[in-house]
C-alpha cells in the first residue's frame, strides 16, 4: 500500500522499539486501509489478536478485507471516543487518526483504558505544516488537528501515560518515486522534480502505569 511504502520506516521502528512478538493482543484504532493491522497481525501470529477498529463501516470493511488472510484479525465498527474492546490488550496503536477526531485527548484516554496495566499505547501522528513542497509549507484543510503530532507527547502525559520514547521522522525525495506518488494521491498535486518533505510523523511510545 502507498501509505505503508512511504511511512513504513516509522512503523517498523516503532514496532521494533516495542519488542512486540507472537501472542500479543493489539488494537489498531482508526484502522482504515489496514496497513498497521496487517503489520501487527504478521507479528502476533495466530495465537495473538488484532482488533481493527474504525468508526466508518466502509473503512472497517477495508481493514477487514486487508486482514482477511489472518484469522487473528477482528474488525469492529466503533468510534475511538467509545472504545470498548472484548478484552484488555497489550497494545493500542493509532496512526493518522488523531488529526481527524474531535478531541485527540479523549481518544488517547480511551486507548489507555483499553490496555492492561504495564501495556503500551503508541500513536503516530503528523505535523502537516512541517512538510514542504519546493520549500513551501504543506497544509491539510480537511483535518481538524493537522499539526497534532507537535503536541502528541503532552497529550500522552496528560492521559496518565509514561512516555518511554518519542521522535519524529519524515520521508523525503525529489523527482519520480514513492514520495511524489504519495503526495499526488493525497493532494492531486504533482510535485514534478521539486523537492518534497512529507509531513513528519511524531511517534509516541507510552506505557500504562502498573496498578492502573
Ligand atoms: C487517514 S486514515 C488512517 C488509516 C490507518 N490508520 C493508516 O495509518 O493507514 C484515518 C481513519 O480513521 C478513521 N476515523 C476517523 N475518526 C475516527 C474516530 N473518531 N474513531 C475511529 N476511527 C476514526 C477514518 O474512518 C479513517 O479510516
Amino acid at each position: 500500500m502507498l501509505r505503508d511504502d512511504v511511512y513504513r520506516r516509522p512503523l517498523a521502528t516503532a514496532l521494533e522499539r516495542l519488542g512486540i512478538g507472537p501472542g500479543w493482543r493489539c488494537a489498531d484504532i482508526g484502522a482504515g486501509g489496514g496497513d498497521v493491522t496487517v503489520a501487527l497481525a504478521e507479528i502476533v501470529g495466530r495465537e495473538g489478536r488484532v482488533y481493527a477498529v474504525d468508526s466508518d463501516p466502509l473503512a472497517r470493511d477495508e481493514a477487514a478485507s486487508a486482514g482477511a488472510a489472518f484469522s487473528q484479525v477482528v474488525a469492529i465498527t466503533q468510534a475511538g471516543e467509545d472504545l470498548r474492546l472484548p478484552e484488555a490488550v497489550d497494545l493500542a496503536f493509532c496512526r493518522f487518526l488523531l488529526l481527524h477526531v474531535e478531541d485527540p485527548a479523549v481518544v488517547v484516554e480511551r486507548m489507555r483504558h483499553a490496555v492492561r496495566p504495564g501495556g503500551w499505547v503508541v500513536a503516530q501522528e503528523p505535523i502537516t505544516s512541517a512538510g514542504r513542497i519546493a520549500g513551501m509549507t504543506l497544509s491539510m484543510p480537511g483535518a481538524r488537528h493537522p499539526d497534532v503530532g507537535a503536541v502528541l507527547p503532552a497529550i500522552a502525559v496528560h492521559a496518565g501515560l509514561e512516555v518511554v520514547d518519542a521522535w519524529a521522522e519524515a520521508p523525503a525525495g525529489a523527482g519520480p518515486g514513492p514520495v511524489a506518488e504519495y503526495l499526488r494521491s493525497l493532494t492531486g498535486v504533482d510535485p514534478g522534480d521539486d523537492p518534497v518533505v512529507l509531513p513528519p510523523l511524531v511517534t509516541v511510545i507510552a506505557r500504562v502505569p502498573n496498578g492502573c
